[in-house]
């Protein structure tokens, strides 16, 4: 053994053995919450841990957000086939890193990335700072055999470049971290191979420390691959991770710092995932959809299949009337370049925002529960709203409010009638002032909306 084998030996025995420790330490409580997740969302059943979410008043920055972008990027964006590759093509570990000698983006260009999320009318980003096949987009010291752009052909730390775009264009930063990396055995046995399991364990802890602590506050936490051997649900895993301890050492770092509940803690808000459509009535906690706008998968392929320009906004008002976030995904090519097309979809999607902005950020769903036509938002004294497919007879019937209407108007200019008594209040819009997906009426009252109806 030469001097560069022992120390690695030393350090490997050194990490097994604090990992066995923290092993240790699993706590019942995690190994008790192993309920399944329900339909609608992921991890409802996370780990409960009273004091470590964020207070409502935290929260309401993060809601008042609404609209982020999503982004997929990584070594597989080289083969193109989705951000799975490696598990679905069954590449072995030894032969997939040496795509790492081929990443070596030029076109790279961060400030680039924000400006677009900004056309769209998004206000935070959220990028995959590493994904389950292990390679990181920064400087990792814990990662496990160097396998980071700073170490290979890019020579370069994506998420330090990342993260000062964002703050340069006013955008908050998001990270997205997969706990779990397919190349440890441990994985996929975390209880056969538990040394390994707690190997990958102590990676996952380095790693969410380092991006906790080298880049200024980090506003969003994005977990992924929580759940083990991808089986069950992401609170499944929670005995492993330690994922209550995990959370209260970055909030140690940054108290403020909003977390998903990926990681098997319940989080502050909830993620719902894919395209599928959202109905019934507003959802009564803070939650997040993310969504693919390439709907073939979530990083690069050639193979493009965008959602429609209605698609996207019929979604925005079903998510924003029922008080929810959207986090729409684009995956940049092996370059570093959002595809043209996604970016003119994003442009047109932006023009929309832009001029439905009043009624949208800063807004919480309802008070109204949505019908099959129409939604609301609200914002201090005004209730916004979003008339979306009118009634044969051309008359919105909403139920009664306990506030007076002093006046109204439509966002996007024209005639409004409104009339309210204390059974219900009626709106009528002639057909020249509607719009297509959306006839915002705006109503100001007397007194804020304080309650859902
Ligand atoms: C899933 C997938 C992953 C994707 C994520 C986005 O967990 O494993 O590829 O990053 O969803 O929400």
């Amino acid at each position: 053994m030469n001097g560069m084998e022992k120390l690695a030996v030393i350090i490997i025995v050194t990490l097994l053995y604090i990992g066995v420790s923290f092993g240790a330490e699993i706590a019942d409580d995690e190994l008790a919450s192993m309920e399944k997740a329900n339909t609608l969302f992921k991890s409802r059943d996370g780990i409960v841990c009273p004091g470590l979410r964020l207070t409502e008043e935290d929260m309401a920055q993060w809601r008042g957000l609404k609209f982020g972008m999503f982004i997929h990027w990584g070594l597989y964006a080289i083969p193109g086939q989705g951000e799975w590759v490696m598990y679905n093509q069954k590449i072995p570990a030894d032969e997939y890193v040496k795509l790492a000698d081929e990443f070596n983006s030029q076109r790279f260009d961060a400030d680039q990335w924000a400006q677009i999320a900004k056309d769209a009318g998004m206000k935070y980003m959220v990028l995959t700072a590493r994904h389950h096949d292990g390679f990181c987009l920064w400087d990792s010291p814990s990662s496990y055999k160097d396998f980071t752009s700073v170490k290979t052909a890019a020579k370069r730390d994506f998420v330090k470049e990342y993260v000062q775009a964002c703050r340069d264009a006013g955008l908050k930063v998001g990270i997205y971290y997969s706990l779990m990396d397919w190349r440890f055995p441990g994985y996929f046995k975390p209880k056969e191979l538990q040394e390994n399991a707690l190997l990958m364990k102590e990676q996952c802890w380095g790693q969410v420390e380092e991006l906790c602590t080298r880049y200024g506050p980090i506003d969003i936490l994005w977990y992924d691959g929580g759940w083990l051997a991808h089986q069950g649900t992401d609170a499944d895993g929670a005995w492993l991770w330690g994922s209550v301890k995990l959370n209260q050492m970055v909030r140690k770092y940054n108290p403020k710092t909003v977390i998903n509940p990926r990681s098997g803690w319940e989080g502050d808000f909830n993620c719902n995932e894919g395209g599928d459509t959202i109905s019934g009535p507003i959802i009564p906690f803070p939650w997040e959809k993310c969504l693919n706008l390439n709907k073939v998968s979530w990083g690069y392929q050639p193979k493009q299949n965008l959602m429609g320009y209605e698609e996207i906004i019929n979604m925005l008002l079903d998510i924003f009337t029922r008080d929810g976030n959207v986090l729409l995904n684009v995956g940049p090519d092996a370059d570093g370049v959002i595809p043209p097309a996604h970016v003119q979809r994003l442009r047109q999607v932006g023009k929309w925002m832009a001029e439905h902005a009043e009624s949208i950020y800063g807004t919480r769903g309802g008070p109204f529960q949505p019908t099959e036509h129409y939604g609301s938002t609200h914002k201090g004294n005004k209730i916004y709203v979003h008339i979306r497919n009118w009634p044969q007879d051309g008359t919105i019937t909403l139920p009664a409010i306990a506030q007076t209407i002093q006046s109204s108007s439509i966002l996007t200019g024209g005639k409004v009638s409104v009339q309210q008594d204390e059974k219900s209040i009626l709106i009528e819009v002639p057909l020249v002032d509607r719009r297509l997906l959306d006839t915002v009426v705006i109503l100001e009252l007397d007194k804020p909306v304080t309650a859902i109806l």
